[in-house]
């Protein structure tokens, strides 16, 4: 098992650029089964674990892939399966979102039931509500979800929570069913708009993504095409967080600056000075952080996936900060391995208080998720003495690079076995 060795101090200075968006690729990889005919080719397809996870899932179900340098070639003409196996879904959750596509084209879709994981139970309810009221029928049995449908027909479909997985698995199965369907109560994310740009690139009709209410008009021929994935406005506001608490002055460039709107708000509120550049971030910071209170929400309020490095960073502002997390129910678990670096935070179900201390001591941490890792890589570019951080696979499934890449900014990082 290897680690990330770091040894805090260095005050980031120079230009990182970021990669293509985990969040978005791997929907995209999904609808790319939609195309019953030519070569799929997708751009700035980030060569994360995840997303050579799904396009070993792709492969199991008959799809033939290639890499031409950082391009991505698909061909989905002949589909051979209609099953992703225990094996891959344990390994990424998101392989779920196979079932959209897999139902509308071929009528039936048969998807290991994903367990937990760190940060909650991630149940698939909303998915399956959704495929039912397109006429799908259910089974549920022996750890496998089991969906057929002979015909799919549009429906209306409420989204008790605005689920970006569901928003997106349903708007896959409803490009084959008979009408309109409408999404309410959808998702809003970026990642959203771009499956959506996706589709509508490949011959479908997709309306309002981006908004509360999509509407997909069903049954449109399809076709493969060319398409770049959008950046990935996670590992953006990684690296932003990341010149914030070592005092540094980074350039993050392959940015698009109105998808960072909510961390670009509460940075500012804390003391950081933040330029958006044409298509990038320029961040200064004295290393004087003020306390500020964040509350995750659904786009485009505060996102989850970047609660864990704002409370690294908050861990140590000249006060005290509140955080609710509002959208998974257990996503605190960096707050112990933060504690173990000296840091003084107290939770109390879904809010944490963090009380800024003067500085955190490098230690041994382990990461439980991906933006755990990220948090605790963090905290220790700017920790006394060396921390350790075990738990690497989580953090290479979503940062392409991240130790060349925080190196060629100064920091003292390595990557080590123990
Ligand atoms: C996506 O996960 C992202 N993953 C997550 O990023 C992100 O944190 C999350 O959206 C929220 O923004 C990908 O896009 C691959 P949800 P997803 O369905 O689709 C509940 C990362 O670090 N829910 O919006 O699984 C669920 O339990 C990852 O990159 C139901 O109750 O998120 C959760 O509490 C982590 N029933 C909330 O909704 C359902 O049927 C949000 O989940 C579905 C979800």
């Amino acid at each position: 098992m290897s680690s990330i060795f770091v040894r805090g101090g260095v005050e980031l200075r120079g230009r990182v650029e970021v990669s293509g968006a985990k969040n978005a690729v791997l929907p995209i990889l999904a609808a790319a089964l939609m195309a019953p005919s030519g070569v799929t080719r997708l751009e700035s397809v980030p060569r994360l674990v995840d997303a050579l996870t799904m396009v070993e899932v792709l492969e199991q179900l008959g799809v033939r892939a290639a890499w031409r340098e950082d391009v991505l070639l698909l061909d989905a003409e002949n589909l051979t399966a209609s099953e992703a196996s225990f094996h891959l879904v344990s390994k990424m959750r998101a392989s779920v979102l196979i079932m959209g596509p897999l139902l509308g084209r071929l009528g039936k879709a048969r998807v290991s039931l994903p367990g937990g994981c760190a940060i909650g139970a991630r149940p698939l309810d909303l998915h399956l509500k959704g495929f039912s009221l397109l006429g799908a029928e259910i089974v549920l049995g022996h750890g496998y979800i089991e969906a057929t449908a002979s015909q799919l027909i549009g429906n209306t479909i409420y989204l008790d929570f605005p689920s970006v997985g569901a928003t997106e698995n349903i708007m896959m199965a409803a490009c084959f069913a008979q009408g309109l369907t409408t999404i309410q109560n959808a998702a809003e994310e970026p990642e959203i708009v771009d499956l959506a740009c996706f589709i509508n690139g490949m011959g479908g009709r997709v309306e309002g993504a981006g908004t509360d209410t999509i509407v997909v008009h069903g049954r449109r021929p399809l076709h493969a095409q060319s398409y770049r994935v959008i950046p990935d406005r996670i590992e953006a506001g990684t690296y932003m967080v990341a010149a914030a608490i070592t005092g540094g002055d980074l350039i993050i460039e392959n940015v698009i600056p109105e998808h960072v709107i909510s961390l670009t708000a509460k940075l500012r509120e804390a003391g950081v000075t933040v330029h958006s550049l044409n298509d990038g971030m320029h961040v200064v910071s004295s290393g004087v952080i003020e306390p500020v209170d964040i509350k995750t929400l659904p786009y485009p309020g505060f996102p989850t996936d970047m609660q864990p490095q704002m409370m690294a960073l908050l861990a140590l502002a000249c006060g005290t900060s509140m955080i609710t997390e509002t959208v998974f129910e257990n996503r605190f678990m960096h707050v112990p391995e933060l504690r173990r670096m000296g840091a003084n935070i107290r939770t109390d179900g879904r809010s944490a208080v963090v009380s800024g201390v003067r500085a955190l001591s490098g230690a041994p941490v382990t990461a439980s998720d991906l933006r755990a890792g990220a948090a605790l890589i963090l905290a220790g570019l700017v920790a006394e003495g060396v921390t350790e951080v075990c738990g690497v696979g989580h953090i290479e499934r979503g940062y392409v690079g991240i130790v060349p890449k925080l190196k060629s900014l100064g920091a003292d990082i390595w990557l080590g076995q123990f």
